[in-house]
């Protein structure tokens, strides 16, 4: 099922949500943004699969919201009421929306929090452990909220009002629940009557930058002006950017930051310039059983997206080779911060990051 919106402020239309009446996740179709904001209620796991695979919904965060929903509506569907049984069924689906993208970790651990709720209620009957999935869904989308205004509220003492700020790809609220990472301190200072100047990359080849970033800011109100990638470095060396704030799909352990492709580039140029380069990350996004970035698996995605996807007519001559990595990683030296909802850490981050799961352990006992 799908309907059509009005697009007065997209800030008001949520991104990922469940619908517990009709048995569906629902979720923006980001393919269609900006032109049209278009609502799409799955309720197949394959329709599920694909949402996540052809981006319609995507950014870490809410890709690892849709699939708790997604996982717990599959767990729903399964007519098994033997525990082993159903948990085979159980690890069947979770392992095929594991499958859809590999380099964004929220997808599975996401999956990975509602596999443990199976595991830890093997004593109760299949229908509660149904229950307590549902309830496992809803307090992960809810937290997400929560993280994202405190990784805004974090971002926001790095900033002031005025500031020229760049961002690259879409870590804003089409990227999570509410609000975003990346474009969280923005979203929050505005709501506090701050104004800044916003300049999003457009971001080949896929143009969350044009499209989304830019859609999602301009919506609400933000002096938004978007840049092609390869412009970056002449606005920076124009003077118009205090900060760059981006998101990110998986932190190693070291701090090294995995973001959408071209990020590493703007890190570069950051540190060329002198400018600080932000990293938000929700605990979720970072990764400790991964020591190094080289080791975080970097998604490559069809030619067609490079050649010819937001061409009228194809950009590049039939049977050329095309390179299409869907990420990069920027090395940890090239991060002045990352933001996280447990606080800013700063280098050396083997220390700061475990200081941080620190306080997220500490708050968790609270
Ligand atoms: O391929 P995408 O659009 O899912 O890539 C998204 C990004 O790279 C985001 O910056 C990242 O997931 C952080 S979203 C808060």
């Amino acid at each position: 099922m799908s309907t059509d919106v009005k697009k007065d402020n997209i800030m008001n239309v949520d991104t990922v949500a469940m619908d517990d009446a009709r048995s569906a996740l629902v979720i923006i179709d980001q393919t269609r943004l900006p032109g049209e904001v278009h609502i799409l209620s799955l309720t197949e796991q394959k329709d599920i699969w694909e949402a996540i695979y052809l981006l319609k919904v995507r950014g870490a965060p809410a890709i690892g919201v849709a699939a708790a929903i997604g996982i717990y509506l599959a767990a729903k569907g399964i007519q098994a009421k033997e525990y082993d049984v159903f948990y085979a069924q159980f690890k069947q689906a979770k392992d095929y929306l594991a499958s859809a993208r590999p380099t964004a970790v929220n997808l599975f651990w996401a999956l990975d929090r509602m596999e443990q709720v199976v595991l830890d209620n093997k004593d109760k009957p299949v229908d509660e452990i149904k229950r307590l999935l549902h309830d496992e869904a809803v307090a992960i989308r809810e937290e997400d909220i929560r993280v994202c205004r405190a990784i805004g509220e974090y971002g926001l003492t790095l900033i002031k009002d005025g500031d020229g700020i760049l961002t690259h790809c879409n870590a804003g609220q089409l990227a999570t629940t509410k609000y975003g990472t990346a474009l969280a301190p923005i979203h929050l200072g505005v709501e506090k009557g701050m104004h800044f100047k916003v300049f999003t990359d457009e971001t080949r080849p896929l143009l969350q930058g044009a499209r989304l970033s830019a859609f999602e800011l301009h919506s609400n109100g933000v002096d938004t002006t978007v840049i092609c990638d390869n412009m970056a470095s002449q606005v920076m060396k124009n003077g118009w950017v205090q900060a760059i704030f981006v998101g990110c799909d998986r932190v190693a352990a070291n701090g090294d930051a995995c973001n959408k492709i071209g990020t590493s580039g703007v890190a570069i140029l950051a540190k060329h310039y002198g400018i600080p380069f932000y990293v938000c990350a929700p605990t979720s996004t970072i990764d400790m059983s991964i020591a190094h970035g080289d080791d975080i698996p970097i998604e490559e995605r069809p030619a067609h997206e490079v050649t010819e996807m937001w061409y009228k007519q194809r950009m590049a001559p039939e049977g050329v080779k095309v390179y299409n990595p869907a990420f990069d990683v920027a090395e940890n030296g090239l991060i002045t911060a990352i933001v996280t909802e447990f606080g800013i850490a700063r280098a050396p981050y083997d220390q700061s990051l475990r200081e941080i799961f620190r306080r997220k352990e500490e708050a968790a006992k609270a």
